[in-house]
């Protein structure tokens, strides 16, 4: 059976004549890691906020773990974990002081101590836990505002742009945890404005613009969606077009041209299709000298969608 963990749909948010949040609407699975993809001004925040019960929508409604979300619904809210892109750590203290008071306030019992040495272990902040996290790097500050999210275990975890201004190597310790959570089941669901990071992370991506969900889907379901699709572009050591029509043939290639040793080739899917163009051009007696594989990025929809970049 599908593990539903959130379900929302048409939530709306008003801020005087502006529209926020327009009919915003999705679910995420256990295990499931969704994206929320789009520009600075698209309502990611206001939706999120919306989901984790810190602000009341005008319309609409969102249900966690099989609880209805509110402002008011504290004990459905112990489902969630949020991410905020506002730190949330007292700087005096080191990060296991910061893990044991949100711990205690979250009536965490008995376990704590055990709950924060695993928290420790999962951000990789074992090693600095006795330090004040004033003299933390943004990025380790960053890890512990996710140590905080999880300290109660929660059902689905909420990040709001987690990597915006930390270091390369934050960065990437931050990505390898989400990845991990959504490996042990998680429910995840991660803002950002870097279609890198969605197509990295995110089993489902929905690009939201002005308010609105545009488009949902995997990244192949979306660049499908616009119409683009994977490249080949060889290099062989002769006459390419004494392969075209091999090539053609291969199941997924929709269309291959050749110019002199050059053999451009549109598929389905460059990484199924490639070992199969490369055996019908050795078939034919050629050699490879070089391959570029292109695939069309979540960037290029957008862009497609909305006529405007993602970062402008
Ligand atoms: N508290 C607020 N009061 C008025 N307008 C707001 C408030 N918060 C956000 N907005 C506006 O709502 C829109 C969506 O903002 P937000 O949800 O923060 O977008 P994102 O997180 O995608 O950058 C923007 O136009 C923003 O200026
Ligand atoms: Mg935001």
């Amino acid at each position: 059976m599908v593990d539903v963990v959130l379900e929302c749909s048409d939530l709306r948010k008003m801020y005087g004549d502006l529209v926020a949040v327009d009919g915003v609407g999705f679910t995420i699975e256990a295990g499931e890691t969704y994206g929320l993809l789009g520009p600075n001004g698209a309502g990611k925040t206001t939706t999120i906020s919306m989901i984790a019960g810190l602000l009341d929508n005008d319309g609409g409604s969102a249900v966690v773990s099989g609880n209805q979300i509110t402002t008011k619904s504290t004990a459905a809210k112990a489902a969630i974990g949020l991410v905020p892109q506002d730190l949330a750590i007292y700087p005096d203290l080191t990060a296991r002081e910061n893990l044991r008071f949100f711990g205690k306030l979250y009536n965490i019992g008995e376990s704590l101590s055990e709950r924060v040495d695993e928290i420790l272990d999962i951000i990789e902040l074992s090693d600095r836990a006795d330090d004040q996290t004033k003299e933390y790097s943004g990025g380790m500050k960053r890890r512990l505002n996710i140590g905080l999210g999880l300290l109660h275990k929660p059902d689905l975890l909420i990040l709001d742009e987690p990597t915006v201004g930390v270091d390369p190597q934050s960065r990437n310790a931050i990505l390898e945890n989400v990845e991990r959570l959504g490996a042990e089941g998680m429910a995840v669901l991660y803002t950002t404005h870097y279609m890198e990071e969605a197509e990295r992370l995110c089993d489902r991506v929905g690009i939201i613009d002005e308010g609105q969900i545009i488009a949902e889907g995997t990244r192949r379901d979306l660049v499908a969606l616009v119409g683009e699709r994977d490249r080949l572009h060889l290099e062989l050591s002769g006459d390419a077009s004494t392969v075209a029509d091999a090539v053609s043939a291969i199941d997924g290639i929709e269309s291959c041209s050749s110019a002199g040793p050059e053999l451009e080739v549109v598929t389905v899917s460059a990484s199924r299709s490639l070992p199969d163009v490369v055996l019908a051009v050795t078939e034919a007696g050629l050699d490879v000298h070089s391959i570029q594989v292109s695939e069309p990025d979540l960037e290029s929809v957008f862009l497609h969608l909305t006529g405007k970049a993602l970062r402008e």
